[in-house]
């Protein structure tokens, strides 16, 4: 199940992914804005990085106007690992190395064809493991308080 919200500024492009989503026959829930008025991005975000932190949700998609409030609340969120992204290539290889389960973007940045594209991108694609491994765990150390520096 993918896990999606937005504020005011990403409806347009999440209204477009969640076509992407039905057309494929990939469950979702979405957590919501659903209208153009100003809201509140944390309130979305969050609850898109809860469903995916406690298992409910295996990946998520957050939009907001540029997607970096929401990627900012996600990241606070333990067990998220939230990426900006406004291309295809760095939709790959946040998923082939950096293991992120949350997609961040910008409906004030990139166009409803292309969040649809990076959507796609980001949900099939497998993440590499092997040397990233390694990386991805300190990501989790220092969320835990548990990274030191070694001389
Ligand atoms: C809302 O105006 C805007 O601040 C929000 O959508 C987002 O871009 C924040 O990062």
């Amino acid at each position: 199940m993918i896990a999606i919200g937005c504020d005011h500024g990403g409806l347009d492009i999440k209204n477009a992914v969640i076509e992407y989503l039905k057309e494929n026959n990939i469950s979702f829930t979405d957590f919501g804005c659903d209208r153009a008025e100003s809201v509140d991005y944390p309130v979305y975000a969050y609850q898109v990085a809860k469903a995916v932190s406690s298992g409910k949700a295996d990946r998520g998609i957050i939009c907001c106007g540029t997607g970096i409030g929401v990627s900012m609340v996600a990241n606070k969120v333990k067990g998220i690992r939230a990426a900006v992204v406004s291309d295809a290539f760095c939709a790959e290889m946040t998923r082939r190395h950096n293991d992120a389960n949350i997609l961040c973007m910008g409906g004030r940045v990139i166009d409803e064809p292309t969040a649809v594209k990076l959507a796609d991108v980001f949900l099939n694609t497998e993440y590499e493991g092997g040397r990233h491994a390694k990386r991805v765990q300190m990501i989790t150390d220092i969320e835990n308080g548990n990274f030191e520096i070694k001389d």
